[in-house]
């Protein structure tokens, strides 16, 4: 069966990462047919929407979406394209590797980040030239959705980072819905104050398996996260609908090496994995994780690592692995 994938490279080193991606999933042996399409400022500046209908309905009717980055059209192009793939949680696993220096060696903590709403929800307004407002929204519906996807995930228990000492309402209702459902599929949690859990992250990262996080929470503690392990250059993530997925690095367009042909392309290789464990090609997902596994561990590596190569010796390196 040929397996459709919409490729979209997007900005900036997703021009750069997503191509090397795409050669390292050619090389699995899966019959891939790839459709390239366009987002982000560069079709912006061009006189086109960030986001083209097009660019979008081809997403939207994809089994499997591969992105690279968006740079300041970024929100005018991930949002709507996890809309597009009615993607309710941004799975972002974030791990330690031998041969790469990490600041926390120990570390392997998955963050299913909710997907759909929390300050991400889009309701800004400027009240007076002094004030400007957000509505934070949080619902029962889409918090149940996101503890039932984890409970799934994580039989064996998680952690639910919250603030709902401050964020009584929202945070409260996320916090209890997470819990109840956890509760009710007899998945044991606890439930974790979000600031004090960056912390505890930073010292003691190897007591977390699964953290549950609001949006922003998701999003904040994954990169903090990418700062322990090594990079963003090793951060990839899921984007998991019902019947969809988007796959994308957690890293932005990086303009301060883009076009330098030295970003790392792991991140997207890697989620190129999860898009193949997705497709349940459960066992090409492994080959490449293993290949990129010995590729960090032996070299060549990225300057982000310590190395000083290029993000094509990378890729072939990961290439002849597999
Ligand atoms: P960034 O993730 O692009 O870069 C942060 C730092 O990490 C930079 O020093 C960069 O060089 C480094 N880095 C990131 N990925 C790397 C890789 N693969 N290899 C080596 N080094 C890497 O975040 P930043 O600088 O905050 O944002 C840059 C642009 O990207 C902005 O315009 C932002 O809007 C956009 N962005 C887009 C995202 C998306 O499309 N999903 C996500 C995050 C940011
Ligand atoms: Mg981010």
């Amino acid at each position: 069966m040929t397996e459709e994938i919409v490729v979209i490279p997007g900005d900036g080193i997703g021009q750069e990462v997503v191509p090397a991606a795409v050669d390292v999933l050619q090389a699995t042996g899966v019959d891939f047919e790839f459709v390239e399409a366009a987002a982000g400022d560069h079709v912006a500046e061009e006189g086109g929407e960030p986001l083209p209908d097009e660019t979008r309905d081809l997403a939207a009717n994809a089994d499997a979406t591969l992105f690279g980055a968006a740079g300041e059209s970024a929100a005018d192009v991930i949002l709507p394209l996890r809309d597009a793939v009615d993607s309710f949680v941004n799975v972002r696993p974030a791990r330690t590797y031998p041969g790469v220096d990490a600041l926390k060696p120990g570390m392997d903590v998955v963050f299913l980040r909710e997907n759909t709403e929390g300050v991400y929800a889009g309701h800004e307004a400027r009240l007076t030239d002094d004030v400007s407002t957000l509505t934070r929204v949080v619902s029962q519906s889409a918090s149940e959705r996101l503890a039932e996807y984890a409970c799934e995930f994580a039989p064996e228990g998680f952690t639910v980072a919250h603030k709902a000492n401050v964020m009584r309402e929202t945070d409260g209702l996320f916090r209890d819905t997470v819990q109840r459902v956890a509760e009710e599929h007899g998945v044991e949690t606890d439930a974790a104050l979000m600031d004090a859990l960056a912390m505890h992250l930073c010292l003691r990262p190897e007591e977390y398996d699964v953290v549950v996080c609001p949006n922003l929470a998701g999003d904040v503690l994954s990169d903090l996260s990418a700062g322990l392990v090594g990079g963003l250059g090793l951060l990839p993530s899921a984007n998991i609908g019902e019947e969809r997925g988007l796959f994308e690095p957690v890293h932005g367009t990086a303009p301060d090496i883009a076009g330098q042909g030295v970003a790392n392309p792991c991140a997207t290789v890697l989620s190129a994995a999860m898009l193949l464990e997705y497709l349940e090609y459960d066992d090409e997902a492994e080959d490449i994780r293993d290949a990129v596994e010995s590729v960090l561990a032996h070299g060549p590596r990225t300057p982000d690592l310590g190395g000083d190569a290029a993000t094509t010796d990378v890729t072939n390196a990961i290439v002849e692995r597999l």
